[in-house]
């Protein structure tokens, strides 16, 4: 069994390999070749926190996963991490578990991916500006993804924390310098989006983070953050004006994310205002952008199958590389 890291990650897997992954990943899902189960979730009320079990099997792929990720915010005021993470990945021919990766970083890869895979997808061939609203956690990785699809000049980039939002920018000016993208904060969020061609919300808001007038014409939009029915980042007079919007799955996003059920629950959009998705437009079964002023959303929640693709193809090439680091189990 291999463990892998987050630098060993970081040395084999690039966000452009991410994306190849994740847009897999989403044909998979649409071509019904990949089982995915409900993910467990398992309260530990004492804790106050939640246990997540997000397995896949892909038969095609001789693989399967079991992605563990919790969520314990009480971690904070010890200093540990809140939302621990490990990527179990199973090798499908003989059930023996093939590696272990780190859950965080594989997480941020796939889920910036999955903005990279919609962007490369849906944009508008020749974009200028990004916008990123939230600066936490998973907006690295998602700046990143936006950059690897689209050559930008500018990305405006905006949270209600100012002081980690300035942060924030400056280490990406470090970290990203290869992009040669000039990054500035914003004042507001509106400001961050105005001129956009380009926006990713990465928030657990439970309000929309921006006005939706703003948006500008032909502009594609991500929505990462809003994973529970009462969260909400996207306004619901953009998905008025959108001319589609697109998932990484239906199914999922209407169990789960309030972007969609709020709008849907209050007569403001009905189901067919909803487009379909990623994998299914790679299947070439639904449209895709039709002319450069439409407005495009695509909403993300996360499938343990961008969990599983991304860590075969991580496994393979860090097997190649030498990377990572052996432990002989006994079983
Ligand atoms: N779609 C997926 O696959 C997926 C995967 C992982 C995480 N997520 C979700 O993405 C969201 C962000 O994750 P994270 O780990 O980066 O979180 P985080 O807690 O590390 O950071 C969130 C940031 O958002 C900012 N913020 C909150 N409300 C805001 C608002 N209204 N306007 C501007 N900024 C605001 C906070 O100040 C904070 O800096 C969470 O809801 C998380 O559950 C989604």
């Amino acid at each position: 069994m291999l463990l892998i890291s987050r630098q060993d990650i970081q040395k084999v897997f690039t966000m452009r390999d991410a994306v190849e992954a994740d847009k897999r990943a989403f044909q998979m899902l649409a071509e019904g070749a990949v089982d995915v189960p409900l993910r467990t979730n398992i309260q530990a009320p004492s804790a106050d926190g939640c246990f997540l079990f997000m397995p896949a099997y892909a038969e095609s792929m001789e693989a399967a996963s079991l992605k563990i990720i919790n969520v314990f915010p009480h971690n904070a005021e010890h200093g540990k991490p809140v939302c621990p993470a490990q990527v179990l990945l199973i090798d499908g021919s003989t059930g023996e578990i093939a590696a272990v990766l780190d859950g965080n970083t594989v997480t941020q890869y796939r889920t910036g991916a999955a903005s990279g895979a919609a962007f490369d997808l849906l944009a508008k061939k020749e974009c200028r500006t990004g916008a990123l609203i939230g600066t936490g956690g998973q907006a690295p990785a998602q700046l990143e993804a936006m950059l690897t699809v689209r050559k930008l000049s500018k990305v405006k980039i905006f949270d209600m924390n100012a002081e980690r939002c300035r942060e924030f920018t400056e280490r990406m000016r470090q970290t990203l310098d290869a992009y040669e993208v000039s990054f500035e904060t914003a004042g507001t969020s509106d400001e961050a989006i105005e001129d956009a061609d380009l926006i990713i919300t990465v928030t657990p808001s439970e309000t929309p983070v921006f006005d939706g007038k703003k948006v500008k014409e032909g502009a594609t939009v991500s929505a990462v953050g809003a994973y529970q029915p009462h969260m909400q980042e996207l306004p619901p007079e953009l998905l008025v004006r959108a001319s589609g919007i697109y998932f990484d799955s239906r199914e999922a996003v209407l169990s789960e994310s309030g972007d969609i059920l709020k709008p849907l629950a209050d007569g403001t959009i009905t189901e067919a205002d909803l487009t379909g998705d990623l994998g299914e437009l790679l299947l070439g079964r639904i449209p895709g952008r039709k002319n450069d002023k439409e407005i495009l959303v695509f909403e993300t929640v996360g499938v343990a199958v961008q969990d599983l693709v991304a860590a075969k193809m991580i496994y393979e090439k860090a097997v190649q590389c030498g990377s990572g680091t052996a432990w002989k189990s006994e079983n």
